[in-house]
């Protein structure tokens, strides 16, 4: 029996701690942000409003404070959303904390100092001094993962056995863990994806969509290259297993049939998801000063196309 701490009570910290639960572990979820969250998770039901089910009462709730990183736990899991991250690095970063930390935020960061795109295990090593990272990525719906419906994911650190020792503590006959050592092509093809699903979603037949989903996976293949990782990656839970479970559902791909019907993103937004994260629109922004600027367009016109007409409010 492990001590696992969880910070985010969002839809995926709080399914996250399903199986984590069910595999005989302590389990603790703290909310840093979110008043909603709080007061789903500290109540006596626990029912949670995204996911639309009770939590098990064996999960604990704690309010968030730094002293919670003085107590002992044998995993830390940071299920913040991108916005969340720096904060949490910068809650860390004097600490020294020691406790193998586990990343399920999905996203790149822009370094505008140094004018660099990082991974979120790049940004916390290099910017808040937090070591012992591995990431936890792949094709899994929060709330199919809370009704414990079969789900695949990856953990990846180069140092394969502490993914493996994660896989142990974590999984499941529903939550099954893949393994690599490919930290950087697993993190930007997961990020990636969310963009790609919304080139997908312009297609507007499924012909046209099948033919941007082959060339979308041509420049993950050439972007995961680009920036060092394994060119294999694009065919696994992270790459194109990722991209298929975006780009048949969620946010992305909706808000990319849109696009495709004409609507600027700025008017669809507004008139028929003014209350949704675009997790895809927010990375686009993030990236948009690297990309459109470092990278050949011609390698990557698809991603191009769509950063521009983000950044620039235009019509597909
Ligand atoms: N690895 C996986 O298997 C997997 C699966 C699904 C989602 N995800 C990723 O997990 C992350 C969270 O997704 P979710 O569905 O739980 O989202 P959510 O909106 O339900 O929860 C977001 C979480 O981030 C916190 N947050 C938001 N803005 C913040 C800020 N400015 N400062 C601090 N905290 C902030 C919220 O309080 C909440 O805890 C996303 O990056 C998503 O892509 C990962």
């Amino acid at each position: 029996m492990s001590k696992i701490l969880i910070i985010g009570g969002g839809a995926m910290g709080s399914a996250f701690s399903i199986p984590c639960l069910e595999n005989n572990n302590l389990v603790t979820i703290t909310e840093p942000y979110n008043k909603t969250f709080i007061k789903n998770l500290s109540s006596k039901k626990k029912f949670h409003s995204s996911l639309k089910l009770n939590l098990p009462v064996k999960l604990k709730f704690t309010n968030y404070s730094k002293d919670i990183f003085k107590k002992k736990y044998d995993l830390i899991v940071i299920a913040l959303s991108l916005a969340g991250i720096d904060f949490i690095g910068k809650e860390l970063k004097d600490l020294s904390v020691k406790t193998p930390l586990l990343v399920l935020t999905k996203g790149l960061k822009y370094d505008k100092n140094k004018k660099n795109l990082l991974t979120i295990s790049d940004l916390l090593k290099n910017n808040y001094n937090v070591t012992n990272v591995s990431v936890l990525k792949g094709p899994c719906l929060a709330k199919e993962l809370a009704k414990k419906n079969k789900t695949s994911v990856v953990i990846a650190n180069k140092n394969i056995e502490i993914a493996k020792w994660i896989g142990k503590l974590i999984s499941t006959k529903y939550y099954l863990t893949e393994f690599s050592k490919d930290v950087i092509g697993i993190e930007i093809s997961s990020a990636i994806k969310n963009i790609y699903a919304m080139v997908i979603g312009t297609g507007q037949n499924l012909n046209a969509e099948s033919d941007l989903f082959q060339k979308s996976v041509n420049e993950m293949k050439f972007l995961i290259k680009y920036f060092k990782g394994d060119a294999s990656t694009i065919l696994g839970l992270a790459g194109i297993g990722d991209l298929y479970v975006s780009a048949i559902g969620g946010r992305n791909s909706k808000m990319g049939d849109f696009l495709g019907k004409g609507f600027t993103f700025a008017a669809a937004k507004r008139k028929f998801m003014p209350r949704d994260t675009i997790e895809g629109e927010q990375l686009a922004r993030e990236i948009a000063p690297y990309i459109l600027r470092k990278i050949d367009k011609k390698k990557i016109p698809l991603m191009y196309h769509l950063l521009k007409i983000i950044i620039h409010n235009k019509k597909v």
